[in-house]
C-alpha cells in the first residue's frame, strides 16, 4: 500500500470502527435467521436463507481459484458480505463492477446537479438510487483483486460501502427537508467513501483476471 493509501485508510479507520458497531445488530439479526432493515432505501426484508442463496449463486459464478479463496473466508467475513448484500435489492445478471460504478458515478453527478439547481427531488432521488446501487454479476468480490480476498482486507469493505451509502441516505433526507446546505456538505463525505474504497480495492484498475465467466469479452479487456 502506498503512503497515500495508508493515510486515507488511517483517516477512515475511526469512521469504520463506528460503522462496524452500527452493523453489529444487523449481523446479529442475520445470525438469528431474519432481518428487518429500517433504512428507507431498502425495500426488501431478506431472510438469512435468501441471502445465503444469493451468496451461493455468486460463488457459483466465480472462477475456481477465487471460489476456493472465498470458501476459505471466516464466518464473520461471510456474514459481513451478506450484510452488504442485505442493504441492496437490485442484483444484476449482466453488469460488471465497472458498469455499476459508472452508473453510481452518474447518480453522484445527478445528485450534485440537484444540489446546484436547488432541486430537492432530483437530489433525493439520485441519492437513494446511488445508495441502493446495483450489485454486479457475481457480487463485488470478483472485481476486487485476488490479493484483497482475505479476512483482513475484506474487514474494511462494508465500512467503505456504508460510508458512501449511509451518507447518501442522510443526504436524501436533508434534501427532503429542503436543507441543501447540509446536503452539499454530505456530498464531500460520500466522495471520501468512494475514494477510500478505491484506494484499497481498486488496485488493478480495469485489469481483473478473476472476473466471473459470463462477462462479455469486451468488458474484460476495457
Ligand atoms: C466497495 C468499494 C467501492 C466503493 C464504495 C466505490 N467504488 Fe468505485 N470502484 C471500485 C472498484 C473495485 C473499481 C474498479 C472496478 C474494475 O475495474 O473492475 C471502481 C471503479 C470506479 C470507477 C471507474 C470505472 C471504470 O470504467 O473504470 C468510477 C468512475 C467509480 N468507481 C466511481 C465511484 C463513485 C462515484 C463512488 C462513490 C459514490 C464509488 N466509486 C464507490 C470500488 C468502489
Amino acid at each position: 500500500m502506498s503512503h497515500q493509501d495508508k493515510r486515507i485508510c488511517n483517516g477512515l479507520s475511526n469512521f469504520i470502527g463506528r460503522f462496524r458497531k452500527q452493523f453489529a445488530p444487523i449481523t446479529a439479526a442475520l445470525l438469528a435467521g431474519s432481518l428487518m432493515l429500517p433504512s428507507a432505501n431498502v425495500a426488501a426484508e431478506p431472510s438469512m436463507e435468501a441471502l445465503q442463496k444469493v451468496l451461493k449463486g455468486q460463488i457459483g459464478l466465480m472462477k475456481p481459484e477465487l471460489q476456493e479463496k472465498v470458501q476459505g473466508l471466516s464466518q464473520d467475513t461471510k456474514m459481513s458480505l451478506m450484510a452488504i448484500l442485505a442493504m441492496h435489492n437490485r442484483y444484476s445478471n449482466e453488469a460488471t463492477m465497472r458498469q455499476v460504478m459508472l452508473e453510481v458515478f452518474a447518480d453522484y453527478q445527478s445528485m450534485a446537479m440537484g444540489i446546484m439547481t436547488d432541486s430537492t427531488e432530483m437530489t433525493a432521488d439520485s441519492a437513494r438510487r446511488l445508495a441502493n446501487h446495483r450489485i454486479p454479476v457475481g457480487g463485488l468480490l470478483p472485481y476486487l483483486g485476488m490479493e484483497n480476498i482475505t479476512d483482513d482486507r475484506l474487514a474494511v469493505l462494508d465500512g467503505f460501502n456504508s460510508s458512501v451509502e449511509g451518507n447518501a441516505i442522510k443526504l436524501a433526507a436533508a434534501a427532503d427537508a429542503g436543507d441543501m446546505a447540509t446536503a452539499a456538505s454530505l456530498l464531500g463525505q460520500v466522495s471520501s467513501g468512494c475514494v477510500g474504497c478505491h484506494a484499497v480495492f481498486r488496485s488493478k484498475l480495469g485489469n481483473q483476471t478473476y472476473c466471473v465467466n459470463p462477462i462479455p469479452s469486451i468488458w474484460r479487456t476495457l
